[in-house]
């Protein structure tokens, strides 16, 4: 093998991604005085948070009634029973607090007539456990919510003079003989140099896996590359079957149709004309559970119900709306319509299609983010030196399905927590480790492997 150069960056913490709990996680740590640095293959604010666009559940009741304790019994419900309770209280309990807090941030949030956040309706969000009225539970900026969290954390997190290695591509884990992990490798792409990271504390931000699939609302950055390392180390993953489907990728091009179109009044028709929803879910219609509506879709599509050519999408109808309120609510999706279906949504239906659109399964956490490798013996086993968050994550508070706006909500939560957590636990004081020469050999063996592979696989 070829030798390689490296250079050694040393940090109390290091966060590998810059999307939503990557940033999230990268100001709590460096807000309270900690050494943090943020590495990341792309700018910050190109994330894939970025395209995030309905909104953030979280329980404020600025549009009617609505408590923390009928989120998390939506969130239960939503995971199909299969999610880890303590997780969901955490979630459901904690989003007001990190939602004002992105508030005084400075996430300019769409507003009511009296200046409070705005929320909107998003499907499985219920009042009176599950026996009530949908809630406006989803606080939004327009459909760009992800785009305005995304970039007020960066601004927040260089601020707080978190130091962001950009264009570095992350590769492998650094881990002590006794399994305690010291750091990362990562290559920068711009001039191929190769960086050693040696940290008291690793947080994978890494996002999802998505792109394992031909046709996915996720980025083509989302590649499950924290995982991967994790599973390079011998370490477990969790629920990596449980892989969502949003009711509404554009047809042919997977672009999000934001759930806050169905929202804010719009409705899912077959080749019939028909809303079949109303047929399906009497009472919350489209705004039913995301799993829900897309199997909902798939039967009508199975059933020669499809519109089409090949009758194999179906219409999501906005043209009833008032173009004023097209506009103002929705204008990020109204020029996704036109630019990859050619449609004008104040005129034609948009042809969509369920599309694969988030990995509930990832890299096992509690809920403090730190991350889990259970044993007989023990467990709650974490492994010291490494926290998971974000879709990278799984402290399974979305169980087997994730309500349409708890993901955001998530990010900020668990990232949040992870940095709170990390502040307890990094000594500030204590030398950093002495790196495990042969772990990083290690990874620059599979490096020089792959880079001279002769097959068109690796
Ligand atoms: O439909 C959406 O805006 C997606 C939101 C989400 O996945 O949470």
């Amino acid at each position: 093998m070829a030798a390689y150069d490296y250079e050694t960056h040393t940090y109390d913490a290091i966060v590998v991604g810059a999307g939503g709990a990557g940033l999230r996680a990268t100001l709590g740590l460096a807000e309270q005085g900690l050494r943090t640095a943020c590495i990341t293959k792309v700018f910050p604010t190109r994330s894939h948070t970025v395209a995030a666009q309905g909104g953030i559940a979280a329980s404020l009741g600025n549009m009617g009634p609505d408590s923390w304790q009928w989120h998390m019994f939506d969130t239960v419900k939503g995971s199909d029973y299969l999610g880890d309770t303590d997780a969901m209280e955490y979630l459901a309990r904690e989003a007001p607090k990190a939602v004002y807090e992105l508030e005084h941030y400075g996430v300019p949030f769409s507003r009511t007539e009296e200046g409070k956040i705005y929320q909107r309706p998003f499907g499985g969000h219920t009042t009176q456990f599950g026996e009530g009225p949908a809630v406006q539970r989803t606080c939004a900026a327009a459909d760009r919510t992800g785009h305005a969290i995304l970039h007020t954390l960066y601004g927040q997190s260089l601020k707080q003079k978190a130091e962001f290695y950009i264009e570095y591509f992350a590769l492998d884990l650094i881990m002590s003989d006794d399994g305690v992990c010291q750091g990362v490798i990562a290559w920068k792409l711009d001039d191929g140099t190769m960086h050693v990271f040696n940290a008291k504390m690793v947080v994978l931000a890494t996002g999802g896996y998505g792109r394992a699939y031909f046709s996915a609302t996720s980025a083509h950055t989302c590649t499950g590359d924290g995982g991967g390392m994790v599973a390079r180390q011998g370490l477990p993953l969790q629920d990596m079957e449980f892989v969502q489907f949003h009711p509404t990728g554009i047809y042919g091009a997977g672009c999000l149709i934001t759930e806050g179109a169905r929202g804010e009044g719009g409705y899912l028709t077959n080749s019939e004309g028909e809303r079949f929803m109303e047929r399906y879910a009497p009472n919350y219609k489209d705004l039913a559970p995301r799993d829900y509506v897309s199997r909902c879709m798939t039967m009508e599509i199975r059933e020669g119900r499809g519109v089409g050519a090949n009758g194999d999408h179906i219409h999501l109808n906005l043209n009833h709306l008032p173009k004023e309120a097209l506009a103002e609510r929705l204008p990020g999706i109204s020029e996704s319509a036109k630019i990859f279906a050619g449609v004008d949504v104040t005129k034609e239906p948009i042809p969509v299609l369920p599309t694969v659109h988030y990995n509930m399964g990832g890299i096992p956490t509690n809920y403090h983010g730190e991350v889990l490798n259970p044993t007989a013996a023990n467990p709650t086993a974490i492994v010291p030196g490494l926290m998971a968050v974000g879709e990278a994550g799984c402290a399974s508070v979305h169980g087997a399905n994730r309500l349409g706006s708890n993901s955001l909500i998530d990010l900020v939560v668990f990232g949040r927590a992870a940095a709170i957590r990390a502040g307890h636990v990094v000594d500030r004081k204590a030398a950093n480790p002495t790196l495990n020469k042969a772990s990083v050999d290690a990874s620059f063996g599979r490096f020089d492997r792959l880079r001279h592979a002769k097959g068109n696989v690796g």
